[in-house]
């Protein structure tokens, strides 16, 4: 089994579409291993998307992704990467698919709801950064 790490960004937080989100995961059939919510600071912003500092958009992603709550998770199940990254969309929601994530609840490229891991190497580095391993069931 794989685990990736998802997160629910400042505006999805904002828009109570927390429990719409955990429900399509659980649904697909993913198991929930951790879960929290945290407000991101610069240093961790910098940490998550550090292959993003120093492009045209990072202030603005930075400034995005520190604005407000997240919630954080850690869902496991067979292709946890590519099935989450299925379920959330491209990255640009104008673009996104409708009944992805991301194609029904976003028109933005930025503000785009939902965060997922790009690769199985991607989610164990995002999953370290974010939780602890006494925090994971
Ligand atoms: P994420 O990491 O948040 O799951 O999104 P992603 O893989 O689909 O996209 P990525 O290329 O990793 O970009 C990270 C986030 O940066 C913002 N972005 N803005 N203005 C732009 O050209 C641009 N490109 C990317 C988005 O918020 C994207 O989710
Ligand atoms: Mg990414």
């Amino acid at each position: 089994m794989e685990r990736t790490f998802i997160m629910v960004k400042p505006n999805g937080v904002a828009r109570g579409l927390v429990g719409e989100i955990v429900a399509r995961f659980e649904r697909r059939g993913f198991v929930l291993r951790g879960m929290k919510a945290l407000r991101i600071d610069r240093a961790l912003a910098e940490r998550h998307y550090a292959e993003h500092v120093g492009k045209p958009f990072f202030e603005s992603l930075a400034a995005f992704i520190t604005s407000g709550p997240v919630v954080a998770m850690v869902w496991e199940g067979r292709e946890a990467v590519t099935v989450a990254r299925a379920m959330m969309g491209v990255t640009d929601s104008a673009q996104a698919a409708p009944g992805t994530i991301r194609g029904d609840y976003s028109l933005s490229k930025e503000e785009n709801v939902v965060h997922g891991s790009d690769s199985p190497e991607s989610a164990a580095r995002e999953i370290a950064l974010f939780f602890d391993e006494a925090e994971l069931v």
